[in-house]
């Protein structure tokens, strides 16, 4: 596609937990589309191994260390990323996930499970969002924020109680922040992904919890990162210039289909 149709070209895009998994997919079908990328992990090194990655495909890039957990230090990544790199235009807030925690059914929840969840993926997500919009405001330029979701957000899954309530929580955040933030040019949108395939995913999935999830995709395949990037392409791009508010579900047609009970 032309690169002119997409309107990415020399384009700045931040890219939350981009170190890996879905944030690097993303970074880097961004930085294919034309966009230079800085990306803001808590793990540095591997931020500077994603941004020089990025820096190899002709582009400019930046690794920031961040903790998204803490409003100071989503402030200095936003500063620091506009000092990199001139300018800033698109904001990825893809980090989430079970923070280290296992499945847990509802009834043996215990508060930090319910809490290092909520924090990691509604809460960062939260000030995130309000620190991007702040920084796009006070620049007087607008923008598009992309929220990373996921298909637990809209039906439930066992044992990810606080998970899905947080995710479906920034579903609702992203179409809240959409009305409140057109009339500055900001557009708000998510991603909700179906499992994909990422370095962690497929090192803790055995053989065959793997073959069964791919059985039960229409497409029978996992999702991989990089299809997430498309998506994440679209909602930046200008072909997607009146979309605001909006959840894109990547999941290959799996939500469209009856969860089969156990053998
Ligand atoms: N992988 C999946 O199957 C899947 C499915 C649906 C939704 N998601 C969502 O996609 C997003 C990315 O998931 P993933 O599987 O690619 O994750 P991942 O664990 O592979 O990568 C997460 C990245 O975020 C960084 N990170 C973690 N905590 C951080 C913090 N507090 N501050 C800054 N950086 C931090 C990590 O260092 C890592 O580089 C999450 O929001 C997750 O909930 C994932």
């Amino acid at each position: 596609m032309e690169q002119s149709l997409l309107g990415l070209s020399g384009k700045v895009a931040l890219v939350t937990g981009g170190a890996a998994g879905i944030g690097r997919g993303c970074a880097m079908m961004l930085a294919r589309a034309g966009c230079n990328i800085a990306i803001a992990d808590l793990d540095k090194k591997g931020a500077e191994k994603t941004a020089r990655e990025i820096h190899g495909m002709a582009r400019r890039s930046a690794a920031v260390e961040v903790d998204v957990r803490k409003p100071e230090s989503i402030a200095k990544m936003l500063e620091e990323t506009v000092k990199a790199l001139g300018r800033l235009d698109i904001c990825i807030n893809n980090v989430g996930g079970l923070t280290g925690h296992r499945p847990t059914a509802f009834l043996d929840a215990t508060p930090a499970f319910f809490e290092d969840v909520i924090n990691n993926n509604l809460r960062a997500t939260y000030w995130c969002c309000h620190a991007e919009a702040k920084s796009f405001i006070a620049r007087g330029v607008g923008g598009s924020i992309i929220n990373i979701s996921s298909l637990a957000g809209i039906r439930a899954v066992q044992g990810l109680s606080p998970y899905g309530a947080a995710k479906a929580g920034i579903i609702n955040l992203t179409q809240n922040l959409a009305l409140e933030l057109a009339p500055y040019g900001i557009r708000v949108n998510a991603i909700a992904p179906a499992t994909t395939g990422t370095e962690k995913m497929t090192e803790r999935m055995a053989k065959g919890d793997f073959k069964a999830v791919e059985e039960a995709n229409p497409m029978k395949r996992l999702a991989s990162p990089e299809d997430m990037g498309g998506a994440a392409v679209y909602l930046a791009s200008a072909l997607a210039s009146y979309v605001t508010g909006h959840t894109i579900v990547v999941d290959g047609g799996v939500s469209l289909t009856t969860p089969r009970p156990a053998p």
